[in-house]
């Protein structure tokens, strides 16, 4: 990407500490308990996809993808699910794995949608938060990390589509040419 450098955060080793920590905690809590995991496309399937292979009890797994319009480092606000969980969730519990929250109303829209489906319990285990950002009341009930107001990309998470490939977690500033 031209004009844009990616400035390293997150190492694979960081990365993999923290979901590890996030897999034990939630299989401890969730023992015994029917779980359902629904994931947020796309930026957290490959949050989702190790999480997962950590965890110590059996879950059930779905995605629901959530657009919020604008692209590039500005969403407007208004949010849309362009495709919803297949899976029945009445009567269990939901853990809603999500990459980044950012205003927190992505996390709104959704707690408030799957709630009308009547599960036992809806929970967040987000990877990353910026909670500086934030302009709805929301908290991750399972936190990876608290990182600065920085625009993130790697690990599932894109730019415009680009970086989600990316093993390790970056931000992206712009380069000034005027100082180079
Ligand atoms: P929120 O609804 O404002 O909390 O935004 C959450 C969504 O915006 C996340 O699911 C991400 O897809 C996207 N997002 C927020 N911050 C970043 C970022 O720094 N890089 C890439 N995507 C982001
Ligand atoms: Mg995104």
């Amino acid at each position: 990407m031209e004009g844009y450098r990616l400035n390293p955060l997150l190492s694979q080793e960081q990365i993999a500490s923290i979901v590890q920590g996030l897999a034990n905690q939630i299989s401890k809590d969730y023992t015994g308990r029917e779980l359902v995991l629904v994931c947020i496309l796309k930026g957290a399937f490959m949050f989702l996809s190790d999480l997962i292979r950590h965890l110590q009890i059996p879950v059930q797994v779905d995605f629901v993808r959530v657009a919020s319009y604008g692209s590039g480092m500005k969403t407007s606000g208004k949010t849309e699910m362009t495709k919803d969980i297949e899976i029945p969730i009445e009567k269990k519990d939901v853990l809603i794995i999500e990459d980044i929250i950012d205003s927190g109303r992505t996390l709104q829209f959704l707690k408030d949608r799957l709630a009308l489906l009547n599960p036992c319990s809806i929970k967040v285990c987000a990877l990353l938060d910026k909670k500086a950002r934030r302009e709805v009341e929301m908290e991750a009930d399972y936190l990876g990390i608290e990182v600065d107001d920085l625009f993130i990309v790697g690990y599932g998470i894109d730019f415009n589509e680009k970086f989600r490939h990316l093993p390790e977690i970056y931000y992206v500033t712009p380069i000034d040419h005027a100082k180079e």
